[in-house]
């Protein structure tokens, strides 16, 4: 039996209701290591850790799915080792699904690389030349055990000609074939992506490449590269509601709240960034009139949480004036508490976007939210 058709014991995607009014949807993915519901946004921890907080506080944020890097992870310690330990769930010790990106996005947004068509070359701190290929960024893949492994890609960078573009996207097509014939292990779902950087000709033509190929789920890549928001909703817009209704899609690498709203309306179904985790750490926190840069000095003397009605730790415990302080005086703590926060919105979002699907009220739900949000500070 084809591994396509294997892995459907393990890993099932199902849409629960379709909005009648937008292209967003509600469903349920299910993996080996538990359900799902879409739309989900994905915190990243990239060297198998989310910074700042451990698993057992992303489970109380009821935090579904978490994504990793398989780059990162093959620096150090080595998938080797991660297998050795019994796979990544049980070395980082979360019992929940995870996502490992192939490394190729990683790769390519370093400086000195060469790519073949053998895959990618670059060379680690030590100076010790590293190959990343389609069979190694899978070898690595099945070794973490991730539940959702991504294909071997080159994510384009922006601008790109229309030359550039179509070679690389055969060579990810043919990356993609070599991804599928190192696949073995059933109980982990592979997922290709569709590159073309800003030609509608182009992602037709992933996509349909993509489809052939039968696979468990489908990403965008490629934007969120400097495109601008413009350019990538049209990318979201056109190739969204073209992919496979029966399967999860995803777009890589996005983003912000205002992003969220615009990819969940055209039908995607997953995405995951740094900017939760990493803007918590920086002292900008998300609230529904807008982000709040925590160490500005109006937050001295404000004894209220950082959000009135929010359900984390840090917002039923503690001030903005305690949180501040605790900034402006690089107590680690700050960080942490900031990072709770950030998550629990993120999945609120996404929890309260879900609920509106559900009740063919996603277009009013997106409208009254980013009318509240956009209330910015500045
Ligand atoms: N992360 C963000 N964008 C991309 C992409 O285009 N490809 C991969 N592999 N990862 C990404
Ligand atoms: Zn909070």
């Amino acid at each position: 039996m084809r591994i396509q058709d294997q892995v459907k014991e393990h890993f099932q995607f199902k849409v629960v209701h379709e909005d009648k009014k937008s292209g967003a949807r509600a469903g349920v993915i299910t993996t080996p290591h538990g359900e799902i519901p879409t739309p989900v946004f994905m915190p990243v921890g990239t060297h198998g850790a989310i910074k700042a907080l451990p698993p057992n506080f992303l489970e109380d944020l009821d935090t579904k799915i978490i994504l990793s890097n398989t780059y990162h992870l093959h620096l150090s310690p080595g998938s080797k080792l991660v297998k050795k330990a019994g796979g990544l769930h049980k070395f980082m010790n979360w019992p929940r699904p995870i996502l490992t990106d192939s490394g190729g996005f990683q790769v390519f947004s370093l400086q000195r690389k060469s790519i073949k068509e053998e895959g990618a070359e670059f060379k680690d701190h030590k100076g010790k030349t590293i190959l990343l290929s389609p069979e190694t960024s899978i070898e690595i893949q099945q070794e973490l055990g991730s539940d959702i492994m991504m294909a071997f890609d080159e994510c384009i960078p922006y601008p790109a000609t229309r030359e550039y573009t179509k070679k690389s996207i055969d060579r990810t097509h043919r990356w993609l074939d070599r991804c599928i014939e190192s696949w073995t292990n059933p109980k982990q779902a592979l997922f290709g992506i569709i590159q073309g950087s800003t030609y509608d000709d182009y992602r037709d033509e992933c996509l349909d490449e993509l489809v052939k190929r039968d696979l468990p789920g489908y990403a965008i890549g490629g934007v969120s590269v400097g495109e601008g928001p413009e350019l990538m909703e049209k990318i979201v817009k056109y190739t969204g509601p073209k992919m496979p209704k029966d399967k999860p899609r995803y777009v890589m690498g996005v983003g912000n709240p205002e992003d969220l709203c615009m990819i969940w309306e055209n039908g995607i179904d997953m995405s995951d960034c740094i900017i939760p985790t990493k803007f918590a750490r920086g002292g900008t926190l998300f609230t529904r009139r807008g982000k709040i840069r925590i160490r500005h000095k109006n937050y001295r003397r404000d004894f209220f949480p950082i959000e009135p009605n929010c359900k984390c730790y840090c917002c039923q415990n503690f001030t903005r004036a305690y949180v501040k302080h605790l900034f402006d005086s690089n107590e680690i703590l700050g960080q942490v508490l900031a990072t709770m926060h950030n998550i629990e919105f993120y999945k609120n979002m996404a929890e309260e976007a879900r609920e509106a699907i559900l009740d063919n009220r996603y277009s009013q739900w997106k409208e009254d939210f980013l009318k509240s949000y956009k209330k910015d500070d500045g």
